[in-house]
C-alpha cells in the first residue's frame, strides 16, 4: 500500500478499512496487512478526522509487532485416542499410577518466573518451538500470579474463557478458544483484561518433584489455579473418563477429552517424546463430538437488529448422542473464508459437546453458496459492515416472519410458542420456516436462554400433538392472504389437499363466496407455498375433510342452482351444500357436477349451457329440486 493510496481514500473508506483490519487483527487473529500499513491507515484517519468514532474503538494506537520467544523445552501437543483399548495399550508401557485431568479447550501458554519469583516472560505456544510474547497481556489475567514464592520456575497451563463469560459473545464468535486466542494477543494489553480470561496450571519445570501429583500440589501452594486432577490406578482410567464426561456440563469451561499422564517423572524420562508429542501423556477424546457430513445449503436468518446470519443446513449427523441438522455460521465472513459450497463434505463438531459448529471443509461441493444481495426475508436492501450483513428494514422484516410463525402455531394449536420464543427461534436460525418447528430438538431448545428441561420437553410434546391436522386447519395455517377460516372450509370440500392444490383460478372463482380476487390470491399463494407444503407434509398428517366431518356421498361435488327453488331459499340451499362438504358454483363451468333446477321455473341460460356441455360429452348432471332434497337427506 503506497502513501498515495492511503491519501486517495475517502474518510468513509479510511474508517471502513481501519475498522476491518483492526477486527481482522484483534478479533479474528488473521491480519491481512502489515502492522506498518495498519499504522499508516490509523495515522491518516487521525489526521483527517481526529474525533472519528472508529479511532476510539481501537484497542491500541501503536501496534508493536509481537516479539518471538523460544521455548527451551518444546511445547508439544498430545497424542490422541478414542477408545479404551488404545488407552490401555498406552498405559501398559510404564509403571505406576496415572493422573487424569480434563482437557481444556483454550490456549496453552508458558509463564517464566525469575529467581525472585517475579513473572518476567509469558508466551503463547506458537509452533511449539517458538511462540509470541504476551507478558503484558497476561498481567490482565487475574488468575495468573505475578509473583510466586519460589524462583526459577516455568509454569505451563491453559488460558481459557469461562463459558459464563463467553455467553455474552455467543453468536458473534464461533467458540471461546478463538476468542481467547485473539484476546490474549491484543496489542493493547489492557484490552485483554476486558475479556476476563482465566488460567489453569498443569505443568511445571525447574523444580525437583518426582511425580505429577507433587507438581500439582506445589503449583497450588504457589497460588495457581490448578486443573482438576485425579490420581488413578491404570485400571481405573475408563471410569475416570466416564466421570469427567458425566460432569462435563457442570464445568464453566470447554473440555474435549481427558488428559492422562504417567505420574512418575522417572518413567516419563524413560519414555521420552516423539517430535510431536510426549509418550508419557495421551488425550482420550470425547467420542462423537465431531463427525463428517454434507452441507446441503446455507439459510440466512435475520435478527431483530437486522443482522443476517448464515446457518448451515447439513445432512443429519449424530454428534455426542444428538442429531445435528444445522449450525450457525456466525457471519458472512466465515462463509467466504471457508468458501462453502452445496454438497461439500464438512467436519461438524459440537463444541463443548453442546453447540454444533461447522469446523472445516474436507472436500468442496459443486455449487458455490450465494451470498444474498437483498434481505432473504423481506427483500430490502442489505448493508454490509465488515464481515456482517444487515437488513435495512429490520423491524418490520422480522416482525412479519414471526407473525407468520405465530399464525401457524395458533391455527394448528401448538401451545407454548409465544411471539418472544418464536422470535428467538427465528433469530437463532432454528426455525426459519414453519416446517422447521417439527425439526426442533431438545438440545436446540435447551440451548436457549431461560429454557429448562421440563419446559423444553413440554414444548416438544406440544409440537408432537399437532402432527394431525384437518384439511381446513392446514389450509388456514399457511398464512395465505384470503385463505381464512371460511375459504379454507369451502376449499376443503374438494376432499383432498392434492385436489385443492390442483384447482385453477377459474375453477375457484366459480365457487360462490370465493370470487375472482380470492381465487387469484389463493391459487398464487398455494403455488408460492408449494415447497413449504411439501416440507410440512413430511411431519404433518393432513386428515382430509371427508374423513373428519362428513360422510356425505356428494362431498366434494359442485352444485349450481338455477331457477326459483320452492322448498328453500337459494342461499340456504348453498349453505346446506357447503356444510355437508359440497361446493357451490356461481356459473356453468366444465368442472360442475350438478345443476339443480328449481321447481319454481326460470332456469334460463344456465340450463342451456349445461345441456350444451352434456352434448359435448360432459358428465355434468341436471337434477330437479326434489332430487337435491333427496341428496341432502342422505347425509
Ligand atoms: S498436560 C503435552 N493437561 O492440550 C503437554 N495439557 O492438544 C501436556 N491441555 O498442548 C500437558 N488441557 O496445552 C495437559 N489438563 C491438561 C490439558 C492440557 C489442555 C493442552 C496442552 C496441550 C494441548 C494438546
Amino acid at each position: 500500500m503506497s502513501m498515495n493510496d492511503v491519501k486517495k481514500l475517502s474518510i468513509e473508506e479510511l474508517e471502513a478499512q481501519v475498522r476491518q483490519h483492526n477486527r481482522l487483527y484483534f478479533v479474528e487473529n488473521r491480519p491481512e496487512i502489515s502492522d506498518y500499513d495498519f499504522d499508516r491507515l490509523v495515522e491518516e484517519l487521525r489526521e483527517r478526522k481526529p474525533h472519528s468514532k472508529v479511532l476510539s474503538e481501537l484497542t491500541s494506537d501503536v501496534p508493536a509487532s509481537a516479539k518471538k520467544v523460544n521455548h527451551d523445552i518444546p511445547m508439544l501437543s498430545l497424542d490422541k485416542c478414542y477408545d479404551e483399548k488404545v488407552l490401555q495399550d498406552w498405559a501398559a508401557k510404564f509403571e505406576g499410577d496415572v493422573v487424569a485431568s480434563p482437557k481444556i479447550d483454550g490456549c496453552a501458554v508458558s509463564l517464566r518466573y525469575d529467581q525472585n519469583g517475579d513473572l518476567f516472560l509469558a508466551a503463547t505456544r506458537g509452533d511449539g518451538a517458538e511462540g509470541e510474547e504476551i507478558t503484558a497481556n497476561v498481567s490482565y489475567v487475574m488468575s495468573i500470579p505475578k509473583k510466586i514464592k519460589k524462583g526459577g520456575l516455568e509454569v505451563r497451563g491453559e488460558v481459557y474463557m469461562p463459558l459464563s463469560i463467553f455467553k455474552s459473545y455467543k453468536g458473534k464468535f464461533a467458540n471461546p478458544r478463538n476468542l481467547t486466542a485473539g484476546a490474549i494477543k491484543l496489542k493493547d494489553p489492557k484490552g485483554t483484561g476486558d475479556y476476563r480470561l482465566s488460567f489453569f496450571a498443569y505443568d511445571l519445570f525447574g523444580s525437583t518433584e518426582a511425580t505429577e501429583v507433587e507438581k500439582y500440589k506445589l503449583l497450588k501452594s504457589l497460588g495457581f489455579e490448578v486443573v482438576k486432577w485425579r490420581e488413578l490406578k491404570r485400571n481405573e482410567m475408563q471410569d475416570a473418563f466416564n466421570d469427567f464426561l458425566k460432569m462435563r456440563d457442570d464445568f464453566d469451561y470447554e473440555l474435549d477429552g481427558v488428559v492422562f499422564r504417567t505420574n512418575l517423572l522417572a518413567e516419563q524420562d524413560r519414555l521420552g517424546s516423539t517430535a510431536h508429542h510426549p509418550r508419557y501423556a495421551i488425550a482420550y477424546k470425547f467420542q462423537g463430538d465431531s463427525g463428517e457430513t454434507i452441507l446441503l445449503d446455507v439459510e440466512w436468518s435475520v435478527s431483530r437488529t437486522g443482522a443476517i446470519t448464515p446457518v448451515a443446513i447439513v445432512e443429519p449427523v449424530e454428534l455426542s448422542g444428538a442429531i445435528v441438522r444445522r449450525a450457525s455460521l456466525h457471519n458472512v465472513g466465515i462463509v467466504k473464508k471457508l468458501g462453502l459450497s452445496k454438497g461439500a463434505k464438512v467436519l461438524m463438531m459440537r463444541r463443548g459437546g453442546v453447540i454444533p459448529n461447522l469446523e472445516s471443509v474436507i472436500e468442496q461441493g459443486s455449487e458455490a453458496i450465494k451470498i444474498p444481495k437483498r434481505c432473504p426475508s423481506c427483500d430490502s436492501d442489505i448493508r454490509v459492515e465488515d464481515d456482517f450483513l444487515y437488513c435495512t428494514n429490520s423491524k418490520s422484516c422480522v416482525k412479519s416472519k414471526v407473525g407468520e410463525l405465530a399464525h401457524f402455531v395458533k391455527a394448528v394449536g401448538i401451545d407454548g410458542f409465544g411471539e418472544k420464543l418464536l422470535a428467538k427461534l427465528y433469530e437463532e436460525g432454528l426455525v426459519t420456516d414453519l416446517s422447521e418447528l417439527y425439526d426442533l430438538t431438545r438440545d436446540d431448545l435447551i440451548g436457549l436462554e431461560r429454557m429448562g428441561d421440563t419446559l423444553a420437553d413440554k414444548l416438544l410434546s406440544n409440537v408432537d400433538a399437532s402432527k394431525q391436522v384437518s384439511l381446513p386447519t392446514f389450509l388456514q395455517s399457511l398464512g395465505i392472504r384470503e385463505l381464512g377460516k371460511h375459504a379454507s372450509k369451502i376449499l376443503s370440500s374438494f376432499g383432498s389437499l392434492t385436489k385443492v392444490m390442483s384447482l385453477s383460478e377459474d375453477e375457484l372463482s366459480e365457487i360462490n363466496t370465493i370470487g375472482p380476487v380470492i381465487a387469484r390470491e389463493v391459487v398464487a399463494g398455494l403455488k408460492d407455498k408449494n415447497s413449504l407444503i411439501d416440507k410440512l407434509l413430511k411431519h404433518v398428517a393432513v386428515v382430509e375433510e371427508r374423513n373428519v366431518s362428513t360422510s356425505w356421498h356428494y362431498a366434494g361435488k359442485s352444485f349450481l342452482f338455477t331457477g326459483k327453488l320452492l322448498s328453500m331459499g337459494r342461499g340456504d340451499a348453498q349453505k346446506s351444500t357447503e356444510s355437508l362438504g359440497g361446493t357451490t358454483a356461481q356459473s356453468v363451468t366444465k368442472g360442475l357436477d350438478y345443476l339443480v333446477v328449481g321447481d319454481g321455473g326460470g332456469a334460463g341460460s344456465k340450463l342451456e349451457k349445461v345441456k350444451k356441455l352434456q352434448s359435448g360429452g360432459s358428465k355434468v348432471q341436471i337434477i330437479a329440486e326434489k332430487d337435491f332434497l333427496e341428496m341432502i337427506k342422505e347425509s
